[in-house]
């Protein structure tokens, strides 16, 4: 079985390579750098150095005896994406340098993924935008050309539906409207533009599966904490990037770095925004559980991938308890709130589906998070205080 990831060098991505890579897959990951370059652009750091992908891809191979073929290259040209389906494709790196044939499915991470990079001003909103929308459509053509019967498991986010004051259920809603009844998409209302980009990509898709009968899972996620993976635990230059900015950290990821230097862990507002969460590792069982049962050909399925909710109080106490218990002095700081959201709202949304295809759940425990804090403290002198909040503002 052959598994194309685009985005293979990503916070997600490169986990899921090494995942599906030592599960005897053939795996080939595609990206262009584009995290690691924002990061430079934006000056926001990183917290410890990682190789790049091809230098990822050789120690795997030194480690494992697998190989993990690499294209660094940018997924909105469409010749790019469409080489990947003919096999004109020129790997970057790779042992053998044939074409391993179509895939049986693709894992599509290749996406700026951050709601504040989206609204610095007018020049990253395009790119995200552009960036994005490309992607998707290059992705969905490349199969409407050459491979129809791949499954394609899209990362979609928990952020297009908003919060609305109803239950949401997982993608899909059934409308009774003056006696006729019909099943839709549920409402999406995002929360940013970046999150536009997701229910847009949706769109795409469900347009392809509509037209082309092309096989698509959308796993609405939401935000992921956590560092280590079990194959990442074999050898540390085998991490994954972490970030603890604004911009590209995650709260869970964020408020435990605060935590250690001393910087009053930052809740916006009245702190009630609720959202459901996942530790890395379920990322990695939720595609894998999703590969292993793929969407039918003509389906669009959509599961809620979350495995337990939090308010952002609930968050920040957590972390200030396990903090506190191991000697830190943790503080909870309520600031004015640069976005432009609900801060005490309704939330309800079903997360059933992965459950029901095999996906087991990790919680957020107090030793969850006290082994995150220990590996994440071996780093404190690379620590930056400044990237830590610049409030970018959504209004
Ligand atoms: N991490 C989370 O908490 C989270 C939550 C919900 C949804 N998601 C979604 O999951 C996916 C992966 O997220 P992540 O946290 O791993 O982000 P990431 O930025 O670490 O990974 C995305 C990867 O795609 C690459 N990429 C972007 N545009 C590209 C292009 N044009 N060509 C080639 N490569 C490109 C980037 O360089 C990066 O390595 C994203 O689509 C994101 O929207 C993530």
């Amino acid at each position: 079985m052959h598994v194309l990831i685009l985005g293979g060098d990503g916070y997600l991505g490169w986990p899921t390579a090494m995942y599906f890579s030592k599960r005897g897959y053939d795996v080939t990951v595609v990206d262009n750098y584009f995290r690691r370059n924002a990061c430079l652009e934006l000056d926001v750091g990183m917290l410890y150095p990682v190789p790049t992908l091809i230098e990822r891809a050789k120690i795997w191979y030194e480690l494992t005896g697998k190989e993990i073929k690499v294209l660094i290259a940018d997924l909105t040209e469409p010749e790019i994406i469409r080489s990947l389906f003919d096999g004109r494709v020129t790997y970057s790196w790779a042992l053998k340098k044939e074409f391993t044939g179509l895939p049986e499915t693709v894992v599509h991470y290749a996406e700026q993924p951050s709601a504040p990079y989206s609204l610095i001003d007018y020049r990253y909103a395009n790119i995200t935008v552009q960036n994005n929308l490309l992607v998707t459509n290059n992705l969905m053509w490349g199969l409407r050309d050459f491979s129809r019967d791949t499954h394609v498991i899209h990362i979609g986010t928990m952020g297009e539906y908003g919060t609305p004051n109803i239950d949401i259920p997982e993608g899909w809603i059934e409308i009774e409207h003056k006696g006729r009844k019909d099943k839709f998409l549920f409402p999406r209302q995002a929360s940013s533009l970046y999150h536009t980009t997701k229910i847009m990509d949706t769109d795409l898709m469900w347009f392809g599966v509509r037209m082309w009968d092309l096989r698509v899972t959308d796993l609405m996620q939401g935000p992921v904490y956590g560092i280590e993976t079990e194959e990442s635990v074999i050898d540390e230059r085998l991490r994954t990037i972490f970030n603890y900015d604004e911009i590209f950290g995650t709260i869970v990821n964020r408020f435990i770095v605060q935590a250690l230097v001393d910087y009053p862990l930052t809740v916006y507002g009245r702190g009630g925004q609720t959202r459901g969460y996942l530790n890395i590792n379920d990322t990695l069982q939720c595609v894998k559980m999703s590969e292993k049962t793929p969407a039918t050909k003509g389906e669009l399925r959509i599961f809620n991938q979350i495995m337990e909710t939090f308010s952002a109080n609930e968050l920040a106490e957590k972390v200030q308890r396990v903090g506190q218990n191991l000697g830190y002095d943790v503080r909870i700081d309520h600031l004015e709130n640069p976005r432009k959201e609900a801060e005490e709202h309704y939330y309800n949304p079903t997360y059933q589906g992965l459950g029901e295809i095999g996906v087991k759940p990790h919680y957020l425990t107090d030793e969850v998070l006290e082994g995150m804090m220990h590996v994440v403290e071996r780093f404190k002198e690379n620590m930056r205080r400044d990237v830590i909040f610049r409030g970018i503002k959504w209004g």
